[in-house]
């Protein structure tokens, strides 16, 4: 299958912890518990939207076809979501811009990682993407380890440009498909 397949099929993607799916309406208490809380629009470039504050417009709305993918985040073992993903902003079907959020309680246990990094390889291994990439505020330091660790170059800083709808500081990352060793690994940072 290629990108534009997967964008009407939405593929499922499972990790030891996790699975990355579409949302459900039984998911709507779940989201409820973080999608609202303004500590997860600190550095996200704009503040919560309205189905931020209110998830449940997210199932009021008929489905439409969208140029981007998206996944809920949730653990496993609950089947409870506890954040999202996104590959979007997606040019010649060869880069695109890579999102994740991750509720306040289920912070640094290492999810984003293990979520950031199944996506990458669905993404180098079964779609034509060639680049992903992202722009993070410089004060979002969880942001940016994650990127790091799943072996994303900084390859710039942006000195206060327009970072999605704020004004400030910004690092520009990148991983590209040849990034990749051979063996399936993602790259190493060295500190
Ligand atoms: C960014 C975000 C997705 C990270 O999620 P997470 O599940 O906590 O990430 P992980 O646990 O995989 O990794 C976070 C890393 O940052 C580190 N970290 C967290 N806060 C830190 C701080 N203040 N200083 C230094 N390191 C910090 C953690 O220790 C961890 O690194 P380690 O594995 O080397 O210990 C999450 O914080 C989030 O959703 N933030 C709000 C939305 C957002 O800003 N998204 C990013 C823009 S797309």
């Amino acid at each position: 299958m290629a990108l534009a397949d997967y964008m009407a099929h939405k593929p499922v993607l499972t990790t030891d912890r996790l699975t990355l799916r579409q949302l459900r309406p039984s998911d709507l208490p779940a989201l409820k518990e973080w999608m609202p809380d303004k500590a997860m629009y600190q550095y996200w470039g704009k503040p919560a939207g309205k189905t931020d504050k209110n998830p449940q417009l997210l199932f009021e709305k008929a489905e439409k076809r969208t140029k981007s993918l998206h996944w809920a985040i949730a653990l496993k073992e609950e089947d409870k979501v506890i954040g999202e993903a996104w590959i979007y902003l997606i040019e010649k079907n060869r880069m695109a811009k890579m999102a994740l959020r991750i509720a306040p309680a289920y912070q640094g246990k290492g999810y984003a990682t293990e979520a950031a990094k199944a996506v990458i390889d669905f993404c180098f291994t079964h779609t034509e993407l060639q680049r992903l990439w992202t722009d993070v505020d410089v004060r979002n330091i969880p942001s940016w380890k994650v990127l790091e660790k799943c072996g994303f170059t900084r390859e710039g800083l942006i000195r206060q440009g327009k970072m999605v709808n704020t004004w400030c500081d910004y690092y520009i990352y990148g991983l590209l498909k040849t990034d990749i060793r051979k063996d399936g690994a993602l790259p190493r940072i060295l500190d």
